[in-house]
């Protein structure tokens, strides 16, 4: 999700440093980006060359008005994030997360300025998807807030603001029906084709609950269940066990080219 983060926010006209610290992820992050950017050239969109020469690969944290972290969903990980940005980044930064589920009010308590700490959080594919769901943490301030609303619509999406409770509103309601539609395929009711077909031409969502977990990443559901399960205490967000064997088969969805469908390039 960061190359579509860093791809809409180049393509508003603004610089961005894209940093990964695994190795080789910057560059597919690029390539990614070339071939969206190369689609929405069809439609009108600007030049792949003109977007990406705003796109600048950096090997650590660089200075910036705005960090948008975008990393695996584990708390540990985002916390050491906020914590040296806290001590790269200018005082009037802003620290957003992209994150699915973690308490934004824990990042922010990382750092020395909890009120410009906020959640901004991207739906993929981010280039297609309108919704940025705007997260404040208990201290973020309203000003933190109205600038992460304005460059949301200046970055041509909708936002929609949320409280920090587990899941937020986007996975409190999106991660359930995943899981129960796993719970539908463990127990032998449907198979993956059928259960994805009723959902798509029952509900008229453009891709059914087990694609869209391929597409999603079968561990960060798992991930984002048990956010919700160990924030609400209650059994009902537990991860289904086959969600949790097929995370542990290393069938992840479509970056390791199967999980509940098989893909030919990942
Ligand atoms: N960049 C640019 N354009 C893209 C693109 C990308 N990355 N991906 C798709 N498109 C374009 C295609 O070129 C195509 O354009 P045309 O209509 O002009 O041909 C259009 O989008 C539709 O794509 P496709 O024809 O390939 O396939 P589709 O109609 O099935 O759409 C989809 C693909 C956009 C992914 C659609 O299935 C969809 O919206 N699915 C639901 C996705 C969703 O729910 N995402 C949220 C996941 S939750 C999340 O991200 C956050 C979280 O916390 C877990």
């Amino acid at each position: 999700m960061g190359g579509g983060i860093a791809q809409v926010v180049a393509a508003s006209g603004r610089r961005v440093s894209l940093h990964d610290a695994a190795p080789g992820a910057v560059e597919r992050g690029l390539e990614g980006m070339r071939k969206s950017l190369g689609k929405l050239a069809e439609k009108g969109g600007p030049g792949p060359d003109e977007v990406l020469a705003r796109v600048q690969p950096v090997d650590d944290l660089a200075p910036a008005d705005l960090l948008i972290e975008a990393v695996v969903e584990d708390a540990a990980v985002k916390e050491e994030i906020f914590r040296r940005a806290d001590a790269v980044l200018p005082d009037g930064a802003i620290l957003a997360s992209n994150t699915s589920s973690i308490a934004i009010t824990s990042l922010a308590a990382v750092t020395g300025r909890p009120e410009r700490v906020i959640g901004m959080h991207f739906f993929n594919p981010v280039p297609v998807l309108a919704l940025v769901e705007v997260i404040r943490g208990l201290q973020t301030s309203d000003e933190t807030a109205a600038a992460v609303v304005e460059l949301a619509e200046d970055l041509g999406k909708t936002p929609a603001e949320a409280r920090d409770f587990p899941g937020f509103v986007s996975n409190r309601i999106l991660m359930p029906f995943i899981n129960e539609a796993v719970y539908a395929l463990l127990e032998g009711v449907a198979e993956p084709e059928a259960i994805d077909t009723i959902a798509k031409l029952g509900f008229a969502h453009p891709m059914g609950p087990l694609a869209l977990a391929d597409l999603i990443g079968l561990d960060t559901c798992v991930a984002i269940m048990e956010v919700l399960h160990a924030g609400f205490g209650d059994p009902k967000y537990a991860p289904c066990p086959l969600l949790r064997q097929y995370v542990q088969a290393g069938r992840l969805g479509r970056k390791s080219g199967r999980g509940f469908y098989g893909y030919k390039s990942f």
